[in-house]
């Protein structure tokens, strides 16, 4: 069954008409669905069942503590980037032997609070990083040398937008092979540090298996190489920046991925790691937003929204593209408009030059595909308070994220 479809002219999220929820929780509301999420969870399990796989979700992706808690209960372990990434995974009890740690610029507070929960491992990110983990745990009160992997940087293009290519060298992230196997001496010779596993991440929404596999191969080559030197790893953690359709594009095709991956791994003794977000959440959420007014110009049509950039800020910070469709019954004319949020900024747009049913105030659209990067990315500029998140189940609608007040905004500051 779809899990978003039109049934006699309304726009349901599985069982639920959209337009009940906004009319409930007003606008704008993101709404996920919650079997979308395990199905995307199930599959992406599945393809790699031949092999010793472990899944971490990757918290950024989508941080809602409900739909952290969704894919613990169904098995997934966490890729995490901060403290307070850490502190979400926690709350919903996972379970610290899988949970990795990314990121670039971990601080001494954040790499302590890991050490404490015990989690699996660090992907470090630099030879800085590697010491600072260290003297951490050399201070601590009761030293336990913690998982260690290192992030290659295999010098790979990955072929997607510019900003969410992580890869190549002219990129902050990871290490070249040649200065990972330096590392690596150094943590196999530490007391305090236990070599792991090895790691990449290459970028985000990418289409094509072949980068993948490049990166794969490259990684392989530096595990290699570890053994050759006596340091063993037993982790291959390949990221995530499995892509999604949005518009047009074929998506990633993740089986053959799978089965590339597979033929690579099989026979060898690694446990492969997976860090996907957007594949997990993306074509599980929506953000329902209301027309409040249309305009035109000599040159346009404008359609201005409830919802803006700080609700939704992928088209005006990537150009992405998110489907509109109409929540209600939709007009048969069709007319091309940008569809425009309230801020002052021209940057806030939704949609430009679209070609959409024609919308009149007071009626409801929704985006398609935001359940990735979407709420997470929100901001409250303009004091705009953060929207609702509701999680549809079938016939169940429970709200997991309260929009934010006013108020709220307000209470942390001094006039
Ligand atoms: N692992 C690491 C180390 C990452 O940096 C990321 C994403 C992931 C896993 C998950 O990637 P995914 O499977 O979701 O592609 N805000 C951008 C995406 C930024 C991705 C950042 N890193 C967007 O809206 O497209």
């Amino acid at each position: 069954m779809e899990t978003f479809q039109y049934r006699d002219g309304r726009f349901f999220c599985e069982e639920v008409p959209v337009e009940s929820i906004a009319e409930r929780f007003g606008t704008p509301t993101y709404v996920y669905s919650r079997n979308r999420i395990l199905e995307n969870f199930r599959r992406l399990v599945d393809g790699f069942r031949d092999i010793s796989c472990l899944v971490c979700y990757s918290v950024k992706a989508n941080s809602n503590l409900a739909i952290l808690r969704l894919l613990r209960e169904a098995g997934a372990g966490f890729d995490i980037v901060s403290g307070g990434e850490l502190a979400r995974v926690e709350r919903v009890g996972a379970n610290p032997r899988a949970v990795v740690f990314s990121g670039v610029g971990k601080t001494a507070s954040e790499i302590d609070a890991a050490l404490r929960a015990r989690i699996l491992m660090f992907n470090v990110e630099s030879a800085g990083e590697l010491e600072m983990i260290e003297s951490r745990v050399r201070g601590a009160a009761s030293p336990e040398p913690p998982g260690i992997s290192i992030r290659i940087n295999p010098n790979v293009a990955a072929e997607t937008h510019p900003y969410i290519s992580t890869g190549e060298t002219i990129h902050k992230f990871g290490v070249a092979p040649e200065e990972a196997l330096e590392l690596y001496c150094r943590a196999a010779a530490s007391p305090y540090l236990k070599v792991r596993g090895i790691a990449c991440h290459i970028g985000s929404q990418i289409l094509a298996v072949e980068p993948f596999v490049e990166a794969l191969d490259q990684v392989l080559a530096v595990a290699q190489r570890l053994r050759a030197l006596g340091i063993g790893v037993e982790d291959v953690d390949l990221g995530g920046g499995f892509g999604i359709r949005y518009a047009a594009e074929p998506p990633l095709d993740v089986n053959r991925l799978a089965r590339e991956i597979i033929a690579r791994v099989r026979g060898a003794s690694y446990r492969l790691i997976l860090e996907p977000g957007r594949a997990l959440v993306g074509d599980a959420g929506i953000l329902v937003t209301r027309v409040l007014y249309v305009k035109q110009n000599p040159l346009k049509n404008f359609v201005i929204t409830d919802a803006g950039m700080n609700d939704l800020m992928r088209p005006a910070l990537y150009g992405s593209y998110h489907e509109i469709v109409a929540v209600g019954q939709s007009s048969e004319k069709r007319v091309r408009a940008d569809v425009v949020g309230p801020l002052c900024e021209t940057g806030d747009f939704l949609a430009r030059d679209r070609e959409l049913p024609e919308a009149k105030p007071g009626e409801l659209l929704a985006l398609l595909n935001a359940g990735a990067y979407g709420y997470v990315l929100a901001s409250n500029y303009n004091t705009r308070p953060r929207s609702a998140e509701v999680l549809v189940d079938g016939e169940q609608i429970q709200l997991v994220g309260r929009r934010e007040s006013v108020e709220e905004l307000m209470s942390r500051e001094t006039p």
